[in-house]
């Protein structure tokens, strides 16, 4: 349950269209900037705004595509947000947008997916003259180019450009008004501004933005696709990690640690009684610890270092399960679920055939997903030949959640 109040303000966000002049093969609002689509971007900048109720109008087909995009865009605000299907043009689905706002609300913005660059103030400063007491506001930017009326390939005049504007979205409005406008005479408008003032309400401006330009054609997504931040991660953004999740993505982590610890040996999860022990902080665990880089590494979250620090006396002495869990958490939070672990011990002792299986079935429990375990010797070479510690090597698969 919020405790928030409830919003005065409603935002219909229009993504109904089929994007026939982008013709990207998908309806356009489902189109791609990067690894997130036209809707997904228009709906960060719209939760960027002042809170507001957002109502997404989006194609029969793609209700639940867009469901996916809003809950992501509105995070904890999910109470905010709801999908309703549109109709045949943007004037109707501006009325299946209508329908859905809630009953306390005042103001009204109708806005265009397809403008989803449209930075938060923009919202804000149609919000302040609706709530100054406008009944109509428009965003718009003055035109550059120098303007002819023609006929065919003739030019008739030349118009004077300082008299016009381009209009933007988002439109915004008194509820009262909008409602009034729209119970009214069925005539096609390009915008919601156009219906209300053919209804005889005057229409104010407020200034609008590049960024707020509409991707109607290829050349345009290019530059919407050029200009695009990326989206920070579901759970937070982590240094080293701006991009929200959309493909797998592997890791590798390697620990060494040299035999002569204290107390019994602990490796890969298990105890190994009889064996001779390793250094380190915790049990020297080295494949448990290489593991868990290679986890933070396929996540972008650092390296052990930076999750488990050494003087932490919670870790001293701790096993692999503790490592292992706390780091399955922490990527849980960052959006992504462990696909496979793979981890080859190098080492003379303890010796695994006949526990790899056991190790295998403890790590896995740990992280949820398969764990496999490989060991080597290494012909009498280097430290783990002359048997004076172990060396580990993890490669982790990762996968969006
Ligand atoms: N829109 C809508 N329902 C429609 C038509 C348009 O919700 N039946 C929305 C579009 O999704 C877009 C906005 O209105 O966000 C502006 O329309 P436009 O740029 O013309 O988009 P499309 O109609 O999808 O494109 P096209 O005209 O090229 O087919
Ligand atoms: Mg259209």
């Amino acid at each position: 349950m919020s405790l928030l109040p409830v919003p005065r303000v409603a935002v219909i966000v229009v993504a109904a269209g089929s994007g026939t002049r982008l013709g990207a093969g998908a309806p356009k609002a489902f189109v791609g900037l990067d690894e997130h689509t036209i809707l997904r971007h228009a709906l960060r900048r719209v939760f960027e705004a002042p809170p507001a109720q957002v109502i997404v109008v989006a194609p029969p087909g793609r209700v639940g595509d867009a469901v996916t995009d809003a809950e992501e865009a509105a995070g904890e605000r999910r109470d905010l947000v709801s999908v309703v299907p549109g109709g045949a043009t943007r004037q109707a689905s501006v009325a299946a947008g209508l329908q859905a706002v809630w009953p306390d609300v005042e103001v009204v913005l109708v806005h265009d997916a397809a403008r989803a660059l449209t930075p938060a103030d923009v919202f804000a400063r149609v919000i302040d003259a609706v709530e100054a007491g406008q009944d109509a506001v428009i965003p718009v930017l003055p035109v550059v180019d120098t303007l002819k009326r023609v006929d065919a390939d003739a030019v008739v005049e030349a118009v004077d450009r300082s008299a016009l504007a381009a209009a933007q979205t988002p439109q915004g409005f008194r509820r009262a008004v909008l409602d009034a406008a729209y119970r009214g005479p069925a005539a096609e408008h390009t915008d919601d501004a156009a219906l209300v003032q053919a209804a005889g309400i005057p229409v104010h401006t407020v200034a609008g933005a590049e960024l707020a330009f509409k991707i109607t054609s290829a050349a345009d997504l290019e530059r919407a696709r050029g200009l695009a931040e990326p989206i920070a991660p579901v759970g937070g953004a982590t240094p080293g990690d701006p991009v929200q999740p959309a493909l797998p993505r592997v890791g590798v982590g390697t620990d060494v640690h040299a035999f002569g610890g204290e107390g019994a040996l602990w490796l890969a999860g298990l105890e190994w009684p009889g064996e001779q022990g390793l250094h380190g902080h915790s049990d020297g665990d080295a494949v448990a610890h290489a593991i868990v880089d290679a986890l933070l590494a396929a996540a972008g979250l650092g390296d052990i270092g930076g999750l488990f620090g050494t003087d932490d006396p919670a870790l001293a002495g701790a096993h692999a399960d503790v490592f292992l869990a706390r780091t399955r958490e922490r990527l849980t939070d960052a959006g992504w679920s462990i696909g496979n672990v793979s981890v080859q011990v190098q080492a003379n002792r303890p010796r695994f055939a006949d526990r790899r299986l056991e190790a295998e079935r403890v790590l896995s429990a740990v992280l949820g997903a398969p764990v496999s375990v490989s060991a080597t010797t290494t012909d009498g070479l280097g430290f783990t030949g002359r048997g004076e510690g172990v060396a580990a090597f993890a490669t982790a698969l990762i996968v969006p959640r």
